[in-house]
């Protein structure tokens, strides 16, 4: 029920009051929500930026169509997911796996083969859009921890990917932007969309109930 509150309160804040920032602890328990997240094949296909400097902050905004939120909130985390899949990348999750749980170094060797002969197969286009989908599901768990803490997020995919990737140099990293959540504090006077209903489709369209 605590959460269901959580997700009533929050809303995708328009303007954020640039004086308020957010605790590093907090800022902590975000990114950890995403860590935390389950991933297909539990390889955690993404990395999370967290930016604060104000300098790059502002660089940012101009490739996010003007959107000033990202110049206002305290932070801006960027999701972003693997380019491809890689032998060496789907063996080092395994590898620590295998590791931390002390089982025999081959011990995924079979299972490793299998996701092997599936997405090397496959086009790094589609190596991408499966990387990025686990990055969405990690996206919505900092969401909805943010709003448990009171932090004002506003999900974000209105920006230029190849310029973020750019400036962030994404590339030499082997990784593309996918998202970004500006988080904050609202200003409370300036937000337009603070006083308006959150509006949803009704539950008995939504659901189908077999
Ligand atoms: C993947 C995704 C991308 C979004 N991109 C933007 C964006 O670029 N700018 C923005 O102001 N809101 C963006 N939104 C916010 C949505 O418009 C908003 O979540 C939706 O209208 C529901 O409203 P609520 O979040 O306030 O409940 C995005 C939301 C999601 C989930």
């Amino acid at each position: 029920m605590a959460l269901l509150n959580d997700l009533e309160w929050r809303y995708a804040t328009k303007k954020y009051d640039p004086n308020k920032k957010v605790s590093q602890e907090n800022v902590d328990k975000i990114v950890e929500a995403a860590r935390l997240a389950p991933t297909s094949s539990g390889m955690q296909q993404f990395r999370i930026f967290v930016i604060s400097n104000q300098e790059l902050k502002n660089k940012m905004v101009g490739l996010s169509n003007g959107q000033q939120i990202v110049a206002d909130a305290s932070h801006v985390l960027v999701f972003a997911a693997w380019d491809k899949y890689t032998e060496e990348r789907i063996d080092s999750i395994f590898n620590l796996t295998s590791k931390e749980r002390g089982l025999p170094s081959d011990r995924f060797v079979d299972y490793t083969n299998r996701l092997k002969a599936i997405y090397l197969k496959q086009s790094p286009e589609q190596n991408f859009t499966h990387t990025a989908k686990q990055a969405y599901i990690a996206f919505g768990l900092s969401i909805a921890q943010a709003a448990e803490l009171k932090i004002d997020a506003t999900p974000m995919e209105g920006f230029n990917s190849e310029q973020l990737d750019e400036l962030l140099d994404l590339r030499s990293k082997g990784l593309k932007s996918v998202l970004m959540l500006p988080i904050g504090y609202r200003d409370e006077e300036g937000d337009w969309l603070l006083p308006m209903k959150k509006v949803r489709n009704p539950i008995e369209e939504f659901v189908t109930e077999i």
